[in-house]
């Protein structure tokens, strides 16, 4: 096996001719980095047509240019366009076309450009229109469960720490925390839109050109606040995919735990919440199975996300400036964690609001297990002065006697609990009932209905605005 033939079929025996066809195989990029078609062809027009203002190439050639692109991006809409792996990726198909349709005048739309800042420009207005996209997606979320937050403002249901019941809360609250939550999701989006506000366009290779080019004409061009300031940071630059990939891996992440709530809601133990029809399956061999699938799909697609944050960190972390085509890279994890973060707010959004809610099983379980526990322990240290730590002894023991008497807690007669503590009166039972509970939590941000409406309000106003 010394020949050079016979080793190369040992290691490149799917690609036909050699070397040459390995080369191209793992040069490529036009497989996934047509999806910047729309962003490559923007980027050109407006490259081209400060290149006329500025006097760098005649109006008549940067016509025939504009018309040229103009004509590729239809050819590309109505799939008639034929993507060549040859030409490597979308930046030299888009060219190698423009020359076929308009001639020599096509090689002069590359003066003071390089595909580097030509990528990053790409990229970076995908991902800008693509942040917008989430934006409204996530809006469109915190409106489901504002909605859902102000039906249920006064169910009761079990709170949970540890999964085990702690203290009743109201389901519109837990509606409400996920408001919050996706609601600073909102807001790292619209923060990373704003840092990723500016143009590359016009680094050139990496040093900029020494023609008189205008980039803060093609920033404004292009919807850009500014052009970047360092040509070498300007092609270098990542961080904008990065930022996107982290809020999308933490948007996931909520995503995720929401799933998991409603999965564990949905079984037939809990029975808090049935799912709609649309959103589950039934099992092919168990008729009684409603299996929730959307949920379980959108809690397994996080780990995919997250994937592609880590992916491109570690593609990251070993470049040093300026670009390198480690960087090509950065694509493929970007479009898929866009397309799979989409689906996923889509299906979540569908979820919940489809979804019906059983008060009547989130009511029953509130109750169970004690869960008003804490309001004996406060009515003590309220009515009676004690410390909160007697009081919080006490409340154990009266917990000890209800196991014992095989009842819950609000079940105990007064002479049971007086036995405990000879000061205790009928008034505790106004605390002990879990509705009353929770109506009495009335601390900022706490659970009583009056509180949960009020953050409804607010939230409502303000998403209007978002
Ligand atoms: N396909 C390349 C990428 O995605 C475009 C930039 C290539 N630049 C270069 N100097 N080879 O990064």
């Amino acid at each position: 096996m010394s020949d050079k033939k016979a080793s190369n079929q040992m290691w490149g025996g799917r690609f036909a001719s050699g070397p040459a066809a390995i080369m191209e195989a793992i040069n490529a990029s036009i497989s996934f980095d047509r999806k910047l078609y729309a962003q490559d062809i923007r980027g050109s027009i407006a490259h081209s047509e400060m290149l006329a203002q500025t006097g760098i190439i005649s109006a008549a050639d940067q016509e025939k240019i504009a018309h040229g692109l103009n004509t590729i991006l239809k050819e590309i809409e109505a799939g008639t366009f034929e993507f060549s792996t040859r030409l490597e990726d979308i930046h030299m198909n888009v060219e190698a076309r423009l020359a076929d349709l308009i001639g020599s005048a096509a090689g002069r739309l590359h003066t003071a450009r390089s595909r580097n800042d030509q990528v990053a420009v790409d990229l970076r207005l995908w991902v800008k229109d693509e942040c917008f996209r989430v934006a409204e997606a996530l809006k469109g979320l915190i409106s489901a469960f504002l909605e859902r937050a102000e039906e249920h403002a006064a169910t009761v249901m079990p709170g949970f720490t540890h999964m085990q019941a702690a203290q009743p809360v109201t389901f519109g609250h837990h509606c409400m925390a996920y408001v919050e939550m996706f609601s600073r999701d909102l807001s790292r989006v619209r923060d990373a839109i704003e840092r990723m506000d500016e143009s590359p366009l016009g680094a050139a290779a990496l040093a900029g050109t020494s023609f008189p080019i205008d980039r803060h004409q093609t920033a404004k061009a292009l919807g850009f606040r500014e052009p970047m300031r360092n040509s070498l940071d300007s092609v270098s630059d990542r961080d904008f995919a990065l930022e996107f990939l982290g809020l999308a891996a933490i948007c996931a992440t909520h995503l995720s735990r929401l799933a998991e709530e409603i999965i564990i809601w949905s079984t037939p133990q809990f029975g808090f919440v049935r799912l709609s029809d649309s959103f589950s399956t039934g099992s092919s061999i168990m008729p009684q199975k409603k299996n929730p699938d959307a949920a379980e799909l959108v809690r397994g697609k996080t780990g995919r996300v997250t994937g592609h944050l880590v992916g491109l960190l570690t593609v990251m972390k070993g470049m040093p400036l300026t670009y390198g085509k480690d960087m090509q890279e950065d694509k493929e994890s970007v479009f898929d964690a866009a397309e799979t973060l989409d689906l996923m707010l889509a299906a979540m959004t569908g979820m919940v609001r489809d979804m019906t809610v059983n008060a009547a099983a989130m009511k029953k379980a509130a109750g169970s297990g004690h869960a008003t526990a804490t309001d004996l322990a406060d009515w003590l240290v309220r009515t009676l002065g004690l410390p909160f730590r007697e009081a919080h002894h006490v409340t154990g023991r009266a917990v000890a006697l209800a196991e014992e008497k095989k009842v819950s807690l609000e079940k105990l007669s007064l002479e049971d609990l007086q036995s405990i503590n000879p000061g205790i009166t009928e008034d505790i039972f106004s605390v002990l009932a879990v509705q009353n509970s929770v109506k009495s939590r009335t601390s900022f941000g706490g659970t009583a209905p009056s509180e949960v409406r009020k953050q409804i309000r607010t939230w409502k106003k303000r998403i209007a605005k978002a």
